[in-house]
């Protein structure tokens, strides 16, 4: 087991690492627990739910397990409301241990619920995703969108540890490993020359989640994410370094509408845009534009940008980034491999950019069945409310009193089908955030 601690002010915890490591979740759970709430998604649980509450029986705790529907759609207050209430109604105090077991939705959601129940209840991140595991749960941001923006409504709250079983990646779809992959190339990119050079000599091991090369990976990035949390923990400035690539990738979500690229996806794609504009602003060098081109292609991940209706529509939408002052657009550009600065760039330099990485081929469908190594459904637009009733787990009961819990993962199972079938389980929406002037993502 590799492990990562993280010190910040908000408290000190542990990250471990490990295949596996979901068998030894008791071990998380601290001794004066009164009860443990198990928050999930219905895809998730049916993979993982019965090892997890396996897992959890050993430290002799109440359990009570909760399912949220799954899919980014459904972070928000209404969701979060009825975790609550299902919190309140099952007695759960201020001793009670929230465990967050899914990706970056359930995670943030799941931290927040934490952060709020009671004023603060202790919670332990399970991350399921690539994506999750290098970045959501490390750094404490929790939140939930709100219709007019993303991840507007949240806390800063960390959790008591943070379980990284590298095992549960192989259910993930490719596409899903190639946007956390894009996240863990960033840090590279920003913090460490070394790093970027083994990424580019292992990814195909990456790409093939070859145990030793993906948990070196998943170590590496908590550890330099973790380096720049203990710095700025309420991001007031070293933490927008984190945001590379990201001023180009929120165009794209926006434009497109939020889950036709995946996040991952549209970093990777920004990425290549940021350093494209650090060659024309601070002198990056030109061969080096071209191994974060090749690399980026390389994990799966697109490297050409949608038009978006012009460069006029980029120049609106980057006025919205929360980097902006005053209308001005600041990027995280890259003076070397290894070294970023956040800086303002005339909008000449960035129209030459867009110029050269984007095209009006380039939209939703065609990337995903470029990059796409599983199918995936399309958006739903169904309401919180009738999902809600076939996606949520309910074993009102305490875990004693759940009789199979292999019954119950069956269950899920068919439900989430049902979901599924509804279009309601991919989770990934179109453009409810994707609106004119509406607030781009704020995720890190
Ligand atoms: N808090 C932060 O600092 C931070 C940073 C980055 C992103 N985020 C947030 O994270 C969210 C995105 O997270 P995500 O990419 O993990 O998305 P997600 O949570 O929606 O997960 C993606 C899909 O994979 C499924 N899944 C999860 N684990 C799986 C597994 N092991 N096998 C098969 N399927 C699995 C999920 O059910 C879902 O359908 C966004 O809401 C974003 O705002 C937060
Ligand atoms: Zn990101």
């Amino acid at each position: 087991m590799s492990i990562v601690r993280v010190n910040v002010p908000g408290g000190s915890y542990p990250i471990e690492i490990a295949p596996n490591l979901m068998q030894q979740l008791a071990t998380s759970i601290p001794p004066d627990t009164s009860a443990i709430l198990l928050l999930s998604n219905p895809t998730v649980r049916q993979l993982y739910g019965d090892t997890a509450l396996k897992a959890l029986k050993a430290s002799g705790k109440e359990i009570y397990c909760f399912d949220i529907p799954d899919g980014e759609q459904y972070k928000n207050l209404d969701t979060l409301n009825e975790v609550f209430t299902f919190m309140l109604e099952h007695k759960l105090d201020r001793k009670s241990v929230l465990v967050a077991l899914g990706g970056g939705v359930v995670g943030d959601l799941g931290g927040f619920a934490a952060a709020t129940f009671m004023r603060g209840i202790r919670f332990v991140q399970v991350p399921t995703t690539l994506l999750a595991q290098v970045d959501s749960s490390v750094g404490g941001k929790t939140a939930v969108n709100h219709p007019l923006g993303k991840n507007l409504l949240g806390a800063f709250y960390q959790p008591i540890a943070v379980d990284i079983d590298i095992n549960v990646l192989k259910t993930l779809p490719q596409r899903e490993i190639a946007a956390g992959l894009a996240e863990v190339i960033k840090y590279g990119l920003i913090m460490d020359r070394e790093f970027f050079d083994w990424c580019e000599e292992f990814a195909d091991e990456l790409k093939a989640l070859e145990p030793q090369a993906i948990n070196y990976a998943i170590h590496r990035s908590c550890e330099l994410k973790a380096q720049v949390v203990e710095e700025d923990e309420k991001e007031s400035n070293r933490r927008m370094i984190l945001n590379f690539g990201h001023t180009f990738a929120h165009v794209i979500e926006n434009g497109l509408g939020y889950g036709e690229w995946l996040h991952g996806e549209a970093v990777g794609c920004g990425m290549v845009q940021a350093a494209e504009l650090s060659a024309l602003v601070c002198n990056f060098p030109k061969e080096d534009v071209e191994r974060v081109r090749r690399l980026v292609e390389k994990i799966g991940c697109p490297t050409v940008a949608p038009a978006l209706g012009g460069k006029d529509k980029w120049f609106e939408t980057m006025k919205l980034d929360k980097k902006a002052t005053a209308g001005k657009i600041k990027f995280v550009l890259l003076e070397k491999i290894g070294q970023a600065k956040v800086q303002g760039a005339p909008q000449e330099l960035v129209g030459l950019v867009l110029s050269k990485t984007t095209s009006a081929e380039v939209k939703a469908k065609e990337v995903r069945s470029e990059s796409a190594a599983e199918p995936v459904s399309e958006p739903s637009g169904r309401p919180l409310k009738e999902t809600a009733v076939t996606t949520t787990l309910e074993p009102a009961a305490p875990f004693s009193t759940v009789v199979d819990s292999s019954e119950a993962a069956a269950e899920v199972a068919r439900q989430a089908q049902i979901a599924r079938d509804a279009g309601a389980g991919t989770g990934r929406t179109g453009g409810i955030y994707g609106v004119d002037g509406v607030r781009p993502a704020t995720d890190e």
